[in-house]
């Protein structure tokens, strides 16, 4: 790399955040940005072209005209998704790679504002798995997205680094002896995992990637989380489980897919289509019980996604502070007013505390790092803040080892380190 300046940029499934490192060798920080895009079909250019709201304007303006304009979030689940080619809104067909460039875009607007102008350069974080990678084309096809998105949002060059190493660069930061640490980012759409070793004496190495001693990443973060949730307190108001009349008078249960969907922020919206809401009108009528599904319809007639994702929200955040907390969803013929113990919801996130221990315990037997040779071990991101992913490491390497710290920050911080190294 030559020694033109550039900065770090996490874009990440929930948050996105700018780093750019002072005189000082301090990383200053733009964001963390919510990663979310709103468009109004009244909001436009003279020329016609939309004019997209970006982080909290998106929900600003989303809560304004709710469901007479669209939202789009956790747009990075896509990237490495080839089903996902391009999707019309209001009469123009986006790409992913525009969606994405819109939130780089605001995020290095806002940047410049406070930093003055910004270097075109950037090194920038990506999971270890990208969310709906099966193969490495998978990847690839990921990786050319993204490249394209910092390009349409002005970035002339980019370099990858995994999201968890450069949350082992913004540890180590801090750190005034060397030590073996095993770092653990748990966001909205994926967990990652490094092995490094980090402090003042490894960075003084010419090739910083001897000090990875390994990666690994699962797709399940706080996004499937939230989908247990909604499985468990959600679907079952909203008619999961009951049963509707055929037209040859057999009793059916209501198809489980449709709840799948409602799993998904990004997915939602999908069930507006006119062919989902036809089965939706059908059910309703025919069904033993019809309030629960005219409780489904009024959700996705208006497009409710993201208020019942901000209700999950409150909740899961309340879950990780307290051993109990309620689920409260109000919106005309829909309410929802229960209670939720944390125990309920540690079993419903089983499946994916499960894989995320095997991920860890994979990396370390790959390495050949016994859980006693580590140092120390860092929890960042939003997710770690749930407390039975932080017992995952307590029960394998001790409460005294363990960092917490900058959830959402750390991963733009050391891409910010990386970037000015
Ligand atoms: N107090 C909390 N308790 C539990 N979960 C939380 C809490 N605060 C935030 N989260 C969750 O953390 C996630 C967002 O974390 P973060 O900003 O680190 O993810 P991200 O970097 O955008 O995602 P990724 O790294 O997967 O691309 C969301 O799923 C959010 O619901
Ligand atoms: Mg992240």
């Amino acid at each position: 790399m030559s020694d033109e300046l550039s900065v770090g940029i996490d874009f990440g499934t929930t948050n996105s955040a700018l780093a750019i490192v002072d005189a000082q060798g301090e990383p200053q920080l733009e964001g963390p940005l919510r990663s979310i895009v709103q468009f109004d079909p009244e909001r436009r250019e003279p020329s016609g072209r939309l004019i997209p709201a970006v982080g909290p304007d998106a929900v600003e303006a989303w809560l304004d005209i709710r469901a007479d304009g669209r939202l789009i979030q956790s747009a990075k689940s896509f990237l490495a998704s080839k089903l996902f080619l391009s999707t019309n809104v209001f009469g123009t067909t986006f790409s992913l790679e525009t969606f994405v460039g819109y939130i780089l875009r605001a995020l290095r607007v806002r940047a410049e504002a406070r930093f003055g102008a910004i270097p075109d350069r950037a090194v920038v974080g990506r999971p270890v798995s990208f969310a709906g990678a099966a193969a490495r084309a998978d990847e690839d096809l990921a990786l050319r997205r993204l490249t394209r998105a910092f390009s349409e949002a002005g970035f002339r060059e980019v370099r990858f680094e995994y999201e968890p190493v450069a949350a082992a660069w913004h540890f180590e930061h801090a750190l005034d002896a060397d030590a073996l640490v095993l770092i653990g980012d748990f966001g909205g759409g994926t967990s990652d995992f490094s092995l490094a070793r980090v402090g003042p004496g490894e960075r003084a190495r010419r090739r910083r990637s001897e000090s990875i001693l390994g990666s690994d990443g699962v797709a399940l973060a706080g996004d499937a989380f939230d989908g247990k949730l909604v499985r468990h307190l959600v679907a079952p108001r909203l008619g999961r489980g009951d049963t509707f009349r055929s037209p040859f008078g057999k009793v059916l249960p209501v198809p489980t897919w449709l709840y799948g969907h409602l799993e998904r922020w990004n997915h939602v919206s999908f069930l507006r289509s006119r062919d989902t809401l036809g089965i939706l009108y059908d059910l309703q009528r025919d069904a033993v019980d019809p309030g629960p599904l005219a409780a489904f319809l009024h959700l996705v007639e208006n497009d409710l996604g993201f208020e019942l994702y901000r209700a999950v929200q409150v909740t899961k955040e309340a879950l990780s502070t307290s051993d109990e907390a309620r689920f409260h969803f109000r919106d005309g013929p829909l309410v929802i007013d229960v209670p939720v113990a944390r125990r309920d919801f540690e079993a419903w996130i089983g499946d994916e505390l499960e894989a995320v221990a095997r991920c860890v315990d994979g990396l370390l037997a790959r390495t050949g790092v016994a859980p006693a040779d580590v140092d120390r071990v860092f929890l960042t991101g939003g997710s770690s803040l749930v407390p039975a992913v932080r017992r995952l490491f307590e029960e394998r390497f001790g409460d005294a080892r363990i960092a917490t710290g900058s959830e959402f920050t750390s991963v733009a911080r050391g891409l910010g380190l990386a970037a000015a190294s």
